[in-house]
């Protein structure tokens, strides 16, 4: 299986190449985002109480990313070629319970894509994709530099996590999409004829 993390800061493209990725190579698309934001609007309870930390740019406690994350690989495990993990793992404690629930599943990380972004490239592309997104924690900027403080803090050292274990590259992400999808399938593509 092809079992790809892409990662990144708020607005570095996860979401857009994870949507390449998915056609380019077959795979089924993770994001722990996208799921919360369906349960905020399907007010469900996990949906309830992890909408009072997106909407401020707080991650949503592990408990819950990991719990939908365990139920979608029960989905999906074995109906697909792997999965593009977008936003997840956000915290060292998610990444070392994934490889928990990877590993009952018989299947594991193949590879985190890191995508690299600069500060004021980052803020642009939020504050553009805020006229249009309708996500409450686009809204404010002092909401989407909150993100960017919390990945700093937060969700960056989980690339520690994946460079320990020989599975982390990183990606330029500045440029034009194509140009930067290429740059992903290069990658792609070497870990595959492995
Ligand atoms: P999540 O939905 O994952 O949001 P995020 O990390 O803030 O990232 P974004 O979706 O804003 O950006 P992206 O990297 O996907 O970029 P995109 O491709 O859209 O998480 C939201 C919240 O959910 C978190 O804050 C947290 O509360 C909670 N959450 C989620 N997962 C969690 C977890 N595991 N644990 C705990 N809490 C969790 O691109 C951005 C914009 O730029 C778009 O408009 C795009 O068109 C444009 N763009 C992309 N590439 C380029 C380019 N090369 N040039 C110009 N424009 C570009
Ligand atoms: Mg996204």
């Amino acid at each position: 299986m092809l079992n790809i993390v892409l990662f990144g800061p708020p607005g570095a493209g996860k979401g857009t190449h994870s949507q390449r990725l998915v056609s380019r190579y077959n795979l089924k698309h993770l994001s722990t985002g996208d799921i919360l934001r369906s349960a905020i609007q399907e007010q469900t309870e996990e949906g309830i109480e992890a909408a009072k930390f997106m909407d401020r740019g707080e991650l949503a406690p592990d408990r819950i990313a990991l719990k939908i994350i365990g139920q979608c690989l029960d989905e999906f495990n074995g109906t697909t070629n792997g999965f593009v993990f977008d936003g997840f793992p956000r915290t060292t404690v998610q990444a070392a319970e994934f490889d928990v629930l990877m590993k009952n599943r018989n299947t594991a990380v193949s590879l985190m894509l890191s995508l690299e972004v600069e500060y004021d490239e980052l803020i642009l592309r939020l504050e553009k994709r805020a006229q249009h997104s309708g996500r409450i924690d686009d809204g404010d900027i002092s909401i989407i530099k909150n993100r960017i403080q919390v990945y700093n803090q937060q969700t960056r050292p989980v690339k520690e996590y994946y460079k320990k274990q020989g599975k982390y590259v990183e990606i330029h992400g500045m440029g034009t999409v194509d140009e930067i999808f290429q740059k992903i399938c290069n990658v792609v593509e070497l870990i595959e004829s492995r």
